[in-house]
């Protein structure tokens, strides 16, 4: 018998049923509040642009010290309004990593640029700066595309290099944008997300770390001079009387009952990302003498939206845990360069980490409402089944 099947039901009872991410749990913590908004929102009925939005705007601002903060209809149209502003273009080359979700690569086409996919550090699972800078090179020896831009992405909430990705930046004059869809609350010393990059995307999609009740995201600045581009962008490239187009934009809007909810939910925020953290460091603690968690870059703190790992037998260790009734994920199992709609932007040579982390990690359950006992049961499975 293994290991795994030794784990008795009787700390299957004790540990209930287990959730990926309980927002269940969340909403019974502050539905009254969340009720109480949302009432507001319908007695005065400003469903676009009410006066919760500008209240996010200032609390978001003053969580992150970013220099402003536009809330917008989702983690996307907050990639795509800086990018739209930056004027990046057809003919324009924006490097992104091919280990992450669809939205950045989406995000780039939309503008008529090119994605060129960029390799991750087999440790971090984020950008690889050496070979940014190799794919700059071969942009440049190319000759056929104008290095513009590059978006880390904050994989799993975890800040990506910047201190290194801006030095190269610097060096070829592009331009940084942070796709920190996944990791609002982070840190990197004593800076915020959303103050780590000179524009900022991030997502508040219901399962993120900070999560609206639909669709909803944020765009940071480090620059003030942003904003009235950016609302503009946000309203249809509108000017300040929201009647004339001046400028290509969209309807990139949060709903202001999505800011409703966000409030509320960004009041225990913090309280939330400290268990996050706990729980994080537990899983460090117990796993990493077999499996190979996502490492951190000094100084920098997860965000903790999402907790994955690395082992050889992945596709058994999934297999054991859902036995077990502990839910998982697998973030990412195909790279964007080998997805239909992102193909002929292959690179020539493969993407060496990003195509192994793709057959090697998964994620575990990561929720500020997992119980101690959980943590305990879902290390126990994993240390049982990995090799
Ligand atoms: C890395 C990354 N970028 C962008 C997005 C897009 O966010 P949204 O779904 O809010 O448009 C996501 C959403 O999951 C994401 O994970």
């Amino acid at each position: 018998m293994n290991g795994v099947a030794n784990i008795s039901l009787a700390a299957e009872s004790r540990t209930g049923r287990i959730a990926f991410i309980d927002l269940a749990a969340q909403q019974r913590r502050i539905r009254p509040a969340i009720e109480r908004r949302l009432q507001a929102v319908l007695d005065h009925g400003r469903y676009v642009a009410g006066p919760e939005i500008e209240e996010l705007e200032e609390q978001l601002v003053a969580r992150t010290g970013a220099a402003g903060a536009v809330a917008c209809a989702s983690g996307t149209a907050a990639l795509i309004i800086p990018l739209f502003a930056l004027g990046v273009d057809t003919g324009d080359a924006v490097f992104i990593p091919s280990f992450t979700y669809n939205a950045t690569a989406n995000a780039v086409l939309v503008t008529g640029a090119t994605p060129v996919f960029v390799d991750v550090d087999p440790a971090t699972f984020n950008l690889d700066p050496e070979d940014l800078r190799k794919k700059v090179a071969e942009v440049r020896s190319a000759g056929e595309l104008t290095p513009r831009a590059v978006i880390p992405v904050d994989m799993f909430g975890a800040p990506a290099d910047y201190a290194a990705i801006a030095a190269i930046a610097a060096e070829e004059g592009l331009s940084i944008l942070s796709d920190a869809a996944q990791s609002f609350g982070g840190t990197l010393g004593n800076r915020m997300v959303g103050n780590l990059a000179p524009a900022t995307g991030t997502s508040f999609f219901p399962g993120k770390a900070l999560g609206a009740y639909g669709d909803a995201g944020a765009v940071f600045t480090q620059d003030v001079r942003n904003l009235e581009e950016w609302t503009s962008i946000r309203w249809h490239g509108t000017d300040s009387e929201r009647k004339t187009s001046v400028r290509v934009g969209f309807n990139g809007r949060m709903d202001t009952f999505q800011a409703a909810v966000l409030l509320e939910k960004l009041a225990i925020f913090d309280d939330e990302l400290a268990v996050r953290r706990d729980i994080a460091k537990t899983y460090d603690a117990r796993l990493s003498s077999f499996a190979r968690p996502q490492q951190h870059l000094p100084e920098t703190q997860s965000g903790c939206a999402y907790y994955s790992l690395c082992v050889d037998n992945r596709d058994e260790v999934v297999a054991r845990l859902n036995e077990k009734g502990v839910p998982t994920a697998i973030y990412y199992t195909t790279p964007l360069h080998k997805m239909p709609a992102f193909a002929e932007f292959a690179p020539a040579e493969p993407l060496a980490a990003t195509e192994r982390l793709a057959k090697e990690i998964f994620a575990l359950p990561m929720h500020p409402y997992l119980t101690p006992d959980q943590v305990d049961y879902i290390c126990t499975i994993v240390e049982a089944a990995a090799t």
